[in-house]
């Protein structure tokens, strides 16, 4: 996948896939797969690191997971996430974190929300960085929002949200993250843009769809909102080898005799 290739498929109504990636590990598996893209989202400060929110992502901590699936999926296009309040420090400071983010292996970064920050969005792009916009459900606004909640229910809100994906349009960005939002403002945005929504919660009428790895793979099983499915039991998958292993271990079933030198 390269840049050109989003607007492309838009054009041509085929969807495209995105899916976080945080490490080399499973990098490696995804360099493999036929999904179209790799988030390396600062969901990881959740999901990896234990955090409560991803306001504890830094630019340091998003630099070090964006090389390790670079190294891990070099061929595969990755859009790295901007941290919390990286984008809302003076220009100087937020370019610093561009290049860091871009210079790690980034592709492309994303950056949550539009008001405030369009020229800085532009100044970005205009020096040859491609911007993945991100609006509905901005997590790291999280505290603003008073929790994680489906955004743009009333016509007011919803008539935001589209008035800034065309602002963020118009400001060069090259797709647009909607997270949980109504199904039919998903729609109403995806439509009015030329360039491709990718969608996490915000149904079926968005150009793509995004998950995080782990979500889909069922690490939690008790994390399950409406919007996600779980393509397999992780959890239990997992937990069920590891006892296996266990139990080979105290039976004395591991190693056998073909498993030693
Ligand atoms: O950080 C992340 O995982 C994201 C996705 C939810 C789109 O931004």
């Amino acid at each position: 996948m390269k840049i050109q290739t989003f607007r492309q498929r838009k054009m041509a109504g085929e969807k495209i896939s995105m899916v976080t990636c945080y490490d080399y590990w499973s990098a490696q598996i995804l360099a493999e797969s036929t999904v179209d893209t790799l988030l390396v989202g600062d969901s990881l400060a959740m999901v990896m690191h234990g955090f409560p929110s991803t306001v504890h992502a830094t630019v340091d901590m998003m630099a070090t997971h964006i090389a390790a699936v670079k190294r891990g999926a070099p061929n595969k296009f990755i859009v790295g996430d901007m941290p919390f309040l990286a984008a809302r420090k003076d220009l100087g400071q937020a370019m610093d974190a561009v290049m860091v983010l871009m210079q790690a292996g980034s592709n492309a970064i994303k950056i949550e929300g539009a008001a405030g920050q369009l020229p800085l969005l532009a100044h970005i792009v205009e020096s040859g960085v491609p911007v993945m916009g991100h609006l509905g459900l901005t997590p790291q606004s999280v505290e603003g929002l008073g929790g994680h909640k489906v955004q743009g229910r009333m016509e007011a809100d919803a008539q935001r949200i589209l008035d800034d994906a065309l602002a963020l349009q118009a400001a060069g960005c090259f797709s647009l993250v909607l997270e949980c939002i109504p199904q039919n403002l998903g729609e109403r945005i995806s439509k009015a843009l030329d360039i491709p929504t990718i969608g996490i919660g915000a149904g079926p009428h968005t150009d793509g769809q995004v998950l995080v790895l782990q979500d889909l793979l069922g690490m939690q099983q008790a994390f399950k909102p409406k919007f996600l499915r779980h393509y397999m039991d992780g959890f239990g998958q997992l937990s069920h080898a590891v006892n296996h292993f266990h139990s080979d271990v105290v039976d004395g079933h591991f190693p056998s005799c073909k498993e030693v030198y």
